[in-house]
């Protein structure tokens, strides 16, 4: 591991919060980051839904066969994608976009000692599907992904999955 790099072997999905809040400050900083993220023709289709009601929270993780924790975490962020918005209103540049903001707001929470959780939304239709009624969004506006987000209540070790075997020089053979 390059210790320059060591922030992105420090991020790792946390599942355990405390019950203390994220600040303003810090939300605006961890949305500042995704919205730096790279866009496709930098249209910025990403669009985000707050959610820190502890109501709001139990009926989105109704949805959310893996993510039954996130009401323990202090805030969640709803990541959605704007179709209307996107290069060539292209789901997959959507998509791309999309993930791209996810991990860059992965990242600024690790760089502010915080720790967060991806939690998988689309391709999954009832989950699309729940969310969107949940919300009333219109037609053009996909939801993604949802953040579980907090101050951590477990630690984990940085760590590598660098694979060799993934990697190949000039071929596929
Ligand atoms: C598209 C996507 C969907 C995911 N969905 C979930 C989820 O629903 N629940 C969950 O606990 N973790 C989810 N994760 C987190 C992965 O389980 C986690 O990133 C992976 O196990 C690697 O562990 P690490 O994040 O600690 O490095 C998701 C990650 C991605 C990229």
């Amino acid at each position: 591991m390059n210790q320059k790099l060591e922030l992105f072997f420090k991020r790792r999905s946390i599942r355990a919060f405390s019950k203390q809040k994220i600040s303003e400050e810090d939300l605006h900083s961890l949305l500042e980051a995704g919205m730096a993220a790279p866009s496709a023709c930098a249209k910025d289709p990403v669009r985000f839904i707050i959610i820190d009601k502890p109501e709001i929270q139990n009926a989105i993780a109704e949805f959310l066969p893996n993510g039954k924790f996130l009401p323990e975490a202090p805030l969640g962020i709803v990541v959605l994608g704007d179709l209307n918005s996107a290069h060539a209103n292209s789901e997959s540049y959507m998509l791309q976009d999309c993930a791209a903001a996810i991990e860059n707001i992965l990242l600024a929470t690790t760089a502010l000692e915080l720790g967060a959780c991806w939690l998988g939304v689309h391709p999954r239709e009832d989950r699309i599907a729940g969310i969107s009624r949940y919300f009333n969004l219109p037609a053009n506006i996909i939801p993604v992904s949802v953040i579980a987000l907090g101050h951590p209540a477990e630690t984990k070790e940085p760590r590598t999955r660098y694979n060799p075997s993934a990697v190949k020089f000039n071929s596929w053979s």
